[in-house]
């Protein structure tokens, strides 16, 4: 097996994505609004060797017809919620290899104004960002927020297609490679030859103009993905250069798995041209009991109220207005469409009842997957499950920090480094190259985006 890719999940705010575990005496969560907190764990992970930081966004938050959830602001979930983008800048400084992906949703800035910021963080990071592009989850009140309608869920994803064209314009089409002279001896900044304004007009989205900064080092971030659902798998074909699944059942993710990779094929691009991540918690310690007992005091903290918010929050529906011993019986959702096909029942499983969608959202959240054990029965249970899915690499949710991080970084990853699955060094230094080492820190030329390049 080939050493996976390990990357940190992480929301600004004071809790991951089970339960609500500021509230335990030895969590440091509830300081997430310090630098200090933040260029710490940074560190910490770097000192590791963990790929990548990823920070989760939306705009949105839970609520239900239009009012604020009671146990959503009492219990710290999905309120509060920061801004990624700021505090990239201040980690980079203070590492030097550990790479960054930042969510930003493409129903909410034009265009061309995150293109440009992804391309200044692409700079200041020396080529350790990657964009998670996602239309929004919490979309209602996203939309709301910024005084718009919701737009339709494939609306969302056929207007993101038109939204990446247009930054993949500016990233590859403005500035040619050796468009910067810095020639002071005879007072060249750049080459006006080699400078050009672009032009795009597609279905939903326009510009004419530059990107107004010189070529970065990766021009285009790395392009990662975070929406099942079947357009967003279409979506993920045709952009994406890695996706974040949630877990759950094996044989769903390995579904999941190839419907990804079939819609790269799909879009003429290689099937391993995408990596694909699957969002997990591992608690481990020493001995089994050990990690048993600290999954049962993540539960303790974890109410069905407060998962009941964050699932509401995610598809809009509201699983304790819901008879639970009958399954959800809609079957769509203008907002979040995983979450709720995730229940539905597939591959002739019947669908699960609304008592135990919660009980199961109650412990996995929207990562759904937990692995609970000794350093060794955690591996043996990451190995069986890279085998059945074919997925390229986990991103790590903690349960209470820093302890969760302490308990992978001391116990778990010596052992999967014995096992060859994980690596003691960096590969690549920018983010591009950490996930295909065999490429270089540009778009492959399978990404069609390659053909947007300048100079061509
Ligand atoms: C590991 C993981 C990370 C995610 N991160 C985000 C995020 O930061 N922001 C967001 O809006 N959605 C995120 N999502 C996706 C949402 O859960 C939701 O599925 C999506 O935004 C809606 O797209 P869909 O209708 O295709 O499911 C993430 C999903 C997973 C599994």
């Amino acid at each position: 097996m080939q050493p996976l890719l390990f990357g940190i999940f992480q929301y600004i705010g004071p809790n991951g994505t089970v339960g609500s575990a500021w509230q335990h005496p030895d969590d440091t969560s509830a300081e997430f609004t310090k630098l200090s907190h933040w260029t710490a764990l940074a560190k910490k992970f770097e000192e590791a060797r963990l790929d990548f930081l990823f920070l989760a966004d939306s705009y949105g938050f839970p609520a239900l017809e239009g009012q604020l959830i009671p146990a959503s602001v009492r219990e710290g979930r999905g309120i509060p919620h920061g801004d990624p983008m700021p505090l990239v800048s201040a980690l980079a400084a203070v590492t030097e290899k550990l790479g960054f992906i930042l969510t930003t949703s493409t129903t909410v800035e034009p265009p061309a104004a995150n293109a440009r910021r992804f391309a200044t963080l692409d700079h200041f990071t020396d080529g350790r960002i990657g964009w998670n592009i996602v239309t929004g989850s919490s979309g209602a009140t996203a939309a709301a927020l910024m005084g718009n309608e919701l737009i339709r869920h494939d609306l969302r994803y056929d207007m993101a297609d038109d939204y990446v064209d247009v930054s993949l314009t500016l990233w590859e089409s403005s500035w040619e490679d050796d468009a910067l002279v810095l020639d002071k001896a005879a007072g060249v900044y750049a080459d006006p030859e080699k400078v050009h304004l672009v032009h795009h007009e597609g279905p939903y989205f326009r510009t004419d103009g530059i990107l107004n900064l010189p070529p970065s080092p990766q021009r285009t971030p790395l392009l990662v993905q975070a929406g099942a659902s079947g357009r967003g798998r279409e979506f993920a074909g045709r952009n994406a250069e890695a996706v974040f699944v949630g877990g759950g059942e094996p044989a769903t993710v390995a579904a999941n798995v190839t419907g990804i990779r079939e819609s790269a094929v799909a879009e003429g691009r290689p099937a391993d041209a995408v990596k694909i991540l699957v969002g997990a918690l591992f608690i481990t310690a020493p001995t089994s009991e050990e990690a048993w007992a600290k999954h049962a005091t993540m539960l303790a903290m974890s109410s069905d109220e407060g998962a009941a918010a964050i699932y509401a929050g995610n598809t809009g529906i509201d699983l304790l207005a819901l008879d639970p011993d009958k399954p959800i019986a809609q079957t769509e959702t203008e907002m979040g469409q995983s979450n709720l096909e995730r229940y539905l029942g597939k591959d002739g499983k019947p669908a699960p009842l609304v008592r135990d969608i919660l009980e199961n959202f109650r412990r996995t959240g929207i990562n759904g997957s937990v692995f609970v054990g000794s350093p060794d029965e955690v591996a043996d249970q990451i190995e069986e499950f890279v085998a059945v899915t074919g997925v390229d690499g986990f991103l790590i949710q903690p349960h209470l920090t820093p302890e969760t991080y302490d308990d992978l970084i001391e116990l778990l990853l010596p052992v999967l480094r014995e096992r060859g699955l994980a690596r003691d060094e960096y590969a690549g230094d920018t983010l591009r190259e950490r996930f295909f080492p065999e490429g270089g820190p540009h778009l492959p030329g399978t990404h069609r985006g390659h053909a947007f390049r300048a100079g061509r």
